[in-house]
């Protein structure tokens, strides 16, 4: 996905993940050979440069990283900071001693940013070099959205023919949701993965995934699996998605169910997640057991997120 100036404007105004890096950045920079690795507008070249970097490479594939040249003549940093328009896989670049990186949708399994972190991590770090993130752990409970589900459905319920097939395709595409109160969910979290990226081999998997065992909070009908991320940028530095107030730059990410599952408070249940690497798309299977199947979907052939 190509964002445009007012797609990365809109990330920085999400305060929660603007403070964690910036936090970072602030405490790690100081003194260091530092990468914005997907800079997008170099905010955080700058943030990095403020703090005592003494040196940046501000590298986007996205030509908005251009203007980063004319902002740094309205700062004194011109001279220490390099920005370049293209994939980082392709140039040669000395090793840093810290690269800063967001390359996540809704969850990190979104285009190549993982075999990207995988690349930076093994080709262009110093020794004790750090990369940014550290670890991001992969949340996900079952949620209650009978007013999301009805405005998908509805369309595919008008007279003329048997619309269902549609209904079934929208409902077994990921989305991502911006708002989602915390009264939707259903059930406890649970972490269905964790992505550690001190380790290349890990990241540069193509399959994530597991089953755990949940408990219903509440009786009533779920519509399918929130999945968000909690991340750990540096130490304890870090921040979350969870459903909240809070509007995170990427939403979390919606798996439906083809239709709603009625539930009972205290019930137990398997919540499998799935997430694997299919050419170029990441496709997704998730369901829920209990003592027979409830609710099992897959976003083969429809996935694109
Ligand atoms: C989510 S944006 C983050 C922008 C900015 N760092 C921020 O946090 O506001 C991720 C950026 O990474 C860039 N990107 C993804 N893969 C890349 C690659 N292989 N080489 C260079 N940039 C890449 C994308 O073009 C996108 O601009």
């Amino acid at each position: 996905m190509s964002y445009s100036v007012q797609n990365f404007g809109t990330m920085l105004l999400d305060h929660v993940r603007r403070d964690a890096y910036l936090e970072v950045i602030r405490r790690l920079a100081p003194g260091c050979r530092v990468l914005d690795l997907g800079a997008g507008t170099g905010f955080f070249s700058i943030a990095a440069l403020n703090a005592g970097a003494d040196h940046v490479v501000a590298v986007d594939v996205n030509s908005a990283v251009n203007q980063l040249t004319r902002v740094l003549k309205t700062t004194p940093y011109e001279a220490r900071c390099e920005v370049l328009n293209a994939d980082i896989r392709e140039i040669e670049l000395e090793p840093f001693d810290l690269i800063i990186a967001d390359l996540r949708g809704p969850t990190p399994f979104y285009g190549d940013g993982l075999e990207v972190m995988s690349y930076a991590r093994q080709n262009l770090l110093t020794e004790k070099g750090k990369l940014i993130p550290e670890e991001d752990q992969l949340m996900a409970c079952v949620v209650s959205l009978p007013n999301w589900y009805r405005d998908v459905s509805e369309p595919w319920s008008l007279p003329g023919a048997d619309w269902s097939s549609y209904r079934d395709s929208v409902l077994s595409t990921p989305t991502s949701l911006s708002t989602v109160d915390k009264s939707t969910m259903f059930s406890k979290p649970v972490c269905w993965h964790r992505i550690d990226y001190s380790d290349a081999g890990h990241i540069e998997k193509r399959k994530f995934g597991s089953q755990n065992t949940i408990t219903i909070s509440q009786s009533g009908l779920v519509h399918g699996v929130l999945c968000w991320f909690e991340t750990v940028l540096t130490e304890d530095i870090g921040y979350r998605t969870e459903p909240s107030n809070h509007k995170p730059t990427y939403g979390r990410l919606l798996l439906p169910f083809l239709t709603p599952v009625a539930v009972s408070a205290g019930q137990e249940c398997d919540l499998t997640v799935q997430c694997y690497r299919l050419k170029k798309n990441w496709t997704w299977d998730w369901g829920i057991h209990g003592d027979a199947l409830m609710a099992r979907n897959s976003s083969v052939g429809v996935g694109f997120l």
